[in-house]
């Protein structure tokens, strides 16, 4: 990997109210040597020193009554405003299960900007009003609701830092993964060629590499068509064209 003796390229904060979790799993492993490289800058700040009052809140009761607690606006905003003012480009992300699924693609559009802010809510939300007022983009990992946006936050930095260049030894294995064709990748074997009775596939055993990418493309589309009707939807139309033919 490459040092970068200069300002990393690529920059991530967090602003979180518990700042001590971070980098946790990010300093190991490929983000962790590329953080250690410089490859790309973590910051955290911390939520409750925006607080307006000496007992450091930073949520309050819902209005119109409910369960939990809800963060306050001018608290997250004055975080905000310190950290990404709105003259500065750049993402502003507010983890939340409300928000867009995160994919691949908006993954690689994010790894392709410079300055990323994520914000990590707790409790049970944010204040709309500072969403709106700070334009922010609601980003969900998925249909589970998590504690708070801190694991969300790992898991996005995790994702753009090994597209960033040099942090992947071998750019060819990040074009052959998952969704980047549009298909689940597929399965994998290894050493030992029998275990417990089960051989791998013989094709991948023959040395016929044309053989070989045909069958892994048909295991993929297979894993895809079982797995994910929504993916293989899609990807059956960007392949095929008007008329009904294969593209490639
Ligand atoms: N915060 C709570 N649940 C979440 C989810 N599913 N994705 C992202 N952030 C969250």
């Amino acid at each position: 990997m490459n040092a970068h003796p200069q300002a990393p390229a690529w920059r991530a904060t967090v602003l979180t109210l518990f700042p001590e979790m971070f980098p946790g799993p990010l300093a190991y492993s490929l983000a962790g040597r590329a953080l250690e490289a410089r490859v790309w800058m973590l910051e955290t700040v911390d939520i409750r020193g925006f607080a307006r009052d000496k007992h450091g809140s930073v949520d309050d009761s819902p209005f119109g009554g409910g369960p939990g607690m809800v963060m306050r606006p001018d608290v997250l905003a004055a975080a905000i405003d310190a950290v990404h003012p709105a003259d500065e480009t750049g993402a502003r992300i507010l983890f939340t299960p409300r928000g867009r699924r995160l994919d691949q693609r908006r993954v690689r559009e994010l790894a392709a900007t410079p300055r990323v802010t994520l914000i990590c809510g707790r409790y049970e939300g944010v204040d709309e009003r500072v969403i709106e007022a700070r334009g922010l983009e609601e980003v969900s990992l998925g249909d589970f609701v998590l504690s708070g946006g801190e694991p969300a936050a790992m898991a996005l930095i995790d994702a753009c830092v090994r597209l960033l260049p040099g942090v992947v030894g071998e750019p060819a294995a990040l074009e052959e993964e998952s969704f980047e064709r549009g298909l689940l990748e597929n399965p994998q074997y290894t050493r030992p060629a029998v275990w417990e009775d089960r051989a791998v596939p013989e094709v991948l055993l023959s040395g016929h590499h044309g053989r070989i990418r045909a069958w892994r493309r048909a295991a993929a589309e297979q894993a895809t068509r079982e797995r994910r009707p929504g993916l293989w939807a899609r990807y059956v139309k960007t392949r095929y064209d008007k008329n009904g033919k294969k593209v490639d």
